[in-house]
This record gives C-alpha cells, sequence and structure tokens, in this order.
C-alpha cells in the first residue's frame, strides 16, 4: 500500500503540473459545457487521460468511475474514484482553487484517498487505519467544539435549483451561528481544509463521488465525522455530505431539521 501510494502522490502531482502549465495559457474559448453551468475543457480530459493511463500501470486490473468517462472498466474488487480537476468553474476563470482528486475503493470500502491541490502545492492523503497527512506532515481535524466558534464550507447549487428554498433557509441559520460560510468552488479542497482545521465542517448536495471520496476519507482519517443529511452512511453515492470535528452532529441536526 505505501508504494501504491508514493505512485499515486507522484501521478497527482505531475498531472497538477500539467493542468498549473495549462492555466496559464487558457482562456474562455476553450469551455466547452457538458450541460448548464457544467464547465469542461481539454485540460480536464487530458488530465484525466494521464491519471487513467497512469494508475492503469500502478494497479492492473483496477476499475475507474471517472468524471470525463475516459475508463468505464469496472472490477469487483479494487476501483478507483477519479476527478482529474475539482474546481473547473475556478480554472475556467483564473480563480486559483482547484485539485486533483483521487480515491481507490475496495469492494464498497475507501481505502485511500490524495487531494492534490495544485497552486498551493498542497497534497493531502490519507490510508484507511493510518490517518490522514498534509505534505507528510500528520493532520487533524479542528479542536473548536461549537459552532459559534466554527467557520464553515459549502458549494452552492448551480444547476439543480430544486431545493434552493431549503438550502437558503439553512444557508441563513448557519450564517447566524459561526463564523460564516465559505464557497471555494472545489468540494475535494473543502474537504481537505476540513480534514486540516482550517474549516470546522462541509456540507453540499448534488455532488457526486469524485467529488468527494478522496476527501472524505481524508476527514474521517484526520479524525473527523463524515455522514449523509439523515445522518447515514450514504455519502459517497448518495449525492449529500456533512463533514465535519466535533461540530458535525450539531450540523447534521440543523440541516435534517430543513430538508425534506
Ligand atoms: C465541482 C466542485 C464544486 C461543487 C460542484 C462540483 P467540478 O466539481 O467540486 O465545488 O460545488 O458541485 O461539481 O465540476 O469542478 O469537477
Ligand atoms: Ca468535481
Ligand atoms: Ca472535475
Amino acid at each position: 500500500m505505501q508504494q501504491l501510494l508514493q505512485d499515486v502522490i507522484v501521478l497527482a502531482k505531475e498531472t497538477g503540473e500539467f493542468i498549473r502549465q495549462e492555466s496559464r495559457k487558457f482562456d474562455h474559448s476553450k469551455i466547452e459545457y457538458k450541460g448548464k453551468n457544467d464547465l469542461v475543457s481539454y485540460v480536464d480530459k487530458e488530465a484525466e487521460k494521464r491519471i487513467v493511463a497512469g494508475l492503469s500501470k500502478i494497479l492492473p486490473g483496477a476499475g475507474f468511475i471517472a468524471e470525463e468517462g475516459t475508463s468505464t472498466k469496472k472490477s469487483d474488487t479494487y476501483n478507483w474514484i477519479v476527478d482529474p480537476l475539482d474546481g473547473t468553474t475556478n480554472f475556467a476563470h483564473g480563480i486559483p482553487v482547484y485539485a486533483v482528486s483521487i480515491a481507490l475503493m475496495k469492494r464498497n470500502e475507501l481505502t485511500m484517498g490524495v487531494v492534490y491541490e495544485i497552486n498551493r502545492d498542497e497534497c493531502f492523503h490519507a490510508v484507511k487505519g493510518q490517518g490522514a497527512f498534509l505534505n507528510h506532515f500528520p493532520i487533524t481535524v479542528s479542536p473548536i467544539k461549537t459552532l459559534d466558534k466554527s467557520l464553515l464550507a459549502t458549494g452552492f447549487p448551480y444547476y439543480n435549483f430544486e431545493q434552493m428554498s431549503q438550502y437558503l433557509v439553512i444557508l441563513d441559520e448557519f450564517m447566524k451561528s459561526t463564523h460564516g460560510l465559505r464557497r471555494m468552488g472545489s468540494a475535494a479542497v473543502d474537504l481537505a481544509y476540513t480534514a486540516c482545521g482550517r474549516f470546522e465542517g462541509f456540507f453540499e448536495y448534488n455532488l457526486q463521488p469524485w467529488d468527494v471520496a478522496a476527501g472524505a476519507l481524508i476527514v474521517k482519517e484526520a479524525g473527523g465525522m463524515v455522514s449523509d443529511f439523515k445522518g447515514g452512511d450514504d455519502y459517497i453515492f448518495g449525492r449529500q455530505i456533512i463533514a465535519g470535528n466535533e461540530v458535525q452532529p450539531a450540523m447534521q441536526q440543523l440541516i435534517q431539521e430543513h430538508w425534506f
């Protein structure tokens, strides 16, 4: 597992370097659309091709759940969950917050997660049962115990607005009861920052497995808690996530109260 981890970290950083180089010559004419407000570009696609090719060499036989569909091969045991560029809208607009996110799942269990925040050169990683790390130094979630001293992160709805009114009530409640909320534009970064104590918690709905898989394991290995909006375990494929330190149960209670 250690060798595998080192190889994945090298691959995430190499891909990050490619994305960083491309960001210098990127302009709006290169944006493509997968759906309303769902941006993509040759950079996302090329980055994913490089990651899938690299991972296929590192662990032959493993399958993939990859955002841009470079490989749809599935395995009964090991599957990689890949977001080559989490934060594409930021990337396209020159906002420097985006990351490479790679997770490994063994059957239904996350076993490894790597989130590389490209422009800060910060690599977060975790292996199940072995703790969480930032650039190889151990990290833990924040020691803050109450919501009134917490800074939270979220992601705004941007294509499916059906549950907007409930979401706005939750935002209203958190705005009044915390130090504030941030919308970084990359769920992988939100989770990584929760793992190292910059945020006390993060919540979002309508996310995909590749947005959250690596980051969720990193939060848990950093001593945090992760659940869906009902407090259950369906946060990888269930499109709802609440991650946090000790304030996570209080966040979950408030969200559940207003979510239907
Ligand atoms: C997006 C980011 C964003 C979140 C969106 C995701 P992408 O991923 O994680 O923070 O709010 O829901 O789709 O499209 O940039 O890979
Ligand atoms: Ca994403
Ligand atoms: Ca992406």
